[in-house]
């Protein structure tokens, strides 16, 4: 049997979707019927969660400072032991990451999941095409792409991909045991793409802005997403996060999904 945590969320779910009509269980902090209690926060429903299963596709649960995050994956890999799960599939960042705030927690889980007893199969996955598209409707009101990216790229991957490769990964858990890959996305986009790109798709022209990277101090939310979003745009104008070789196409059966359209539809 297969459980997929974070299934109510967006990757979790596209996870469970390709998954669907095999022996497989949705993990989530708000089960229905037919689903299992996983709270990473509360590590007794952890142990009869992962009762039975023998391969475990866990998306980690990274909204929260890295105390929380650590104490979090660390239950999951207690308890998976605990369960004896035979194979892990850990949702992780990827390398090209390293410089990101965010990149902490999860080299961290994947250390502690090396030393694990079970199989352990890495997914390291590349920034979403989501992130920039979540900035497209501020510019198409504005009329301006403002971000503190300089002339520095961010190389992006839909979500329906990564849900892809995760759940080839499960069904076929054995061929990928001690793999870690690398699922960087093959477009990049830096401000003045994104602008050209809704320029095009709204047939009016939106004006990319620099900004100081001190804006990214003023966006809204709690503060550890806050600085993780600094973060994100330093390690952008710094030429960071730009294109990497990866495994993302010799992976999926398809050509990777176009970015620019997860991104354009937001306009
Ligand atoms: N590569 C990237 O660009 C990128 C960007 C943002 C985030 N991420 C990471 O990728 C993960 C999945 O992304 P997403 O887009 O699917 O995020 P999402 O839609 O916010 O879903 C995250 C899910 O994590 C689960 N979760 C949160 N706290 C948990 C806890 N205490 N115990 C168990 N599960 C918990 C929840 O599932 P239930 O509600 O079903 O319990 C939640 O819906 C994120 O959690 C984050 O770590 C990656």
């Amino acid at each position: 049997m297969i459980l997929v945590t974070g299934s109510s969320g967006a990757l979790g779910g596209l996870i469970l979707d390709r998954l669907a009509g095999h022996d497989v269980v949705a993990g989530t902090r708000s089960p229905d019927r037919g689903q299992r209690l996983v709270d990473f926060d509360r590590p007794e429903t952890l142990v009869d969660g992962f009762e039975g299963v023998d391969v475990l596709v866990f998306v980690s649960a990274g909204f929260a400072d890295d105390d929380v995050v650590l104490a979090r994956h660390g239950a999951v890999v207690d308890a998976a032991t605990a369960a004896g799960v035979r194979h892990v599939v850990y949702t992780s960042l990827v390398g090209s990451g390293d410089g990101l705030t965010i990149a902490l927690a999860h080299r961290w889980t994947e250390a502690r999941l090396a030393a694990a007893p079970f199989a352990v199969t890495v997914l390291r996955n590349g920034l979403y095409a989501e992130i920039p598209a979540s900035m497209v409707p501020a510019a198409a009101e504005s009329g301006v792409f403002a971000a503190p990216w300089g002339d520095g790229r961010m190389a992006v991957v839909a979500r329906e991909d990564l849900a892809d490769v995760a759940a080839k990964v499960a069904l076929d858990s054995a061929a990928h045991a001690g793999r870690t890959y690398e699922l960087e996305g093959v477009e990049a986009f830096g401000g003045q793409d994104v602008a050209d790109l809704l320029t095009t798709t709204l047939d009016r022209p939106i004006t990319y802005r620099p900004l100081p990277l001190a804006a990214a101090w003023e966006a809204p939310g709690p503060r550890f997403q806050v600085g993780h979003g600094v973060s994100l745009s330093a390690n952008v104008l710094a030429g960071r996060l730009d294109l990497h070789p990866g495994d993302l196409e010799t992976l999926l059966d398809a050509p990777p999904r176009d970015a620019r359209q997860v991104i354009a539809t937001k306009a």
